[in-house]
């Protein structure tokens, strides 16, 4: 039988323990993944005793507060706060969500909290997105057209407008791709779901007379046909979207174009 092992620099190690404040009566334990690539030294899982009187509701309200007033070297993105920007991306409590829309009530124990899974690290909670941005470069996001511009806007019906509901909201946190086991494996080639997602949502508009290059560009054993209807993708997205019926739905039209 196969044997993994990780490398002995990858192997995560107990941190610093960070104690709540005196007199501090509703505690929470955030155990956080610690990494800075400059130190030259193994990962760390660092806990910090977070007072939740004194606390925001949301796991990235914690780690505001920890890096205001505890840590100021614990690194994550973050922007909007309300689930729109999808810079929070991150692993906790074991799935890949928002840290901004997640409760920390919904976490009944300690609060684990890691980088979105089998990325590059840059720094701590910060994972190195450049491959996926590449991906995402390379299904050309936005409307082509062949025909002479109109005088006024190209129009869409109301139904050929609500074939993109559940495409448009997508807000590209890479929660989805970075779920999916065949991404892991095959990340280099496979486009994942989220741009997946992004290629369909241009595909299934009506406006866009490019469709038989976009589906072209999809048609390789790797980049399309490596989703094995996992659904990790769509059990995990933050924002209740579903990938894999995108992907599904570009199935289906490679299949209608041959027959
Ligand atoms: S489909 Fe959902 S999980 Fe995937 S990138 Fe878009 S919002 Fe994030
Ligand atoms: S901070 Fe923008 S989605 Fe969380």
């Amino acid at each position: 039988m196969a044997e993994f092992t990780l490398p002995k620099n990858s192997k995560i190690k107990p941190g610093k323990t960070y104690s709540a404040p005196a007199g501090a009566k509703r505690i929470k334990k955030f155990r956080v993944y610690r990494y800075d690539p400059d130190s030259k030294e193994n990962p760390r899982l660092d806990i910090y005793e977070v007072d939740l009187d004194t606390c925001g509701p949301m796991v990235l309200d914690a780690l505001i507060k920890i890096k205001n007033e505890v840590d100021a070297t614990l690194t994550f993105r973050r922007s909007c706060r309300e689930g729109v920007c999808g810079s929070c991306a991150m692993n906790i409590d074991g799935t890949n969500t928002l840290a901004c829309t997640k409760y920390i009530s919904d976490v009944k124990s300690d609060v684990p909290i890691y980088p979105l899974p089998h990325m590059p690290v840059v720094k701590d909670l910060v994972p190195d997105l450049t491959r996926a941005y590449a991906q995402l470069a390379a299904i050309e996001p936005w409307l082509k057209t062949k025909s002479a511009p109109p005088s006024r806007e190209r129009l869409q019906s109301q139904e050929e407008r609500a074939k993109l509901d559940g495409l448009w909201e997508c807000i590209l946190c890479f929660s989805c791709t970075t779920a999916c086991p065949s991404y892991w494996w095959n990340g280099d080639r496979y486009l994942g779901p989220a741009v997946l997602l992004q290629a369909y949502r241009w595909i299934a508009d009506s406006r866009d007379e490019e469709t038989g290059e976009r589906l072209d560009a999809l048609e390789d054993p790797f980049r399309l046909y490596r989703c094995h209807t996992i659904m990790n993708c769509t059990n995990t997205c933050p924002k209740g979207l579903n990938p894999a019926k995108a992907i599904a739905e570009t199935k289906k039209l490679m299949v209608a174009r041959k027959v």
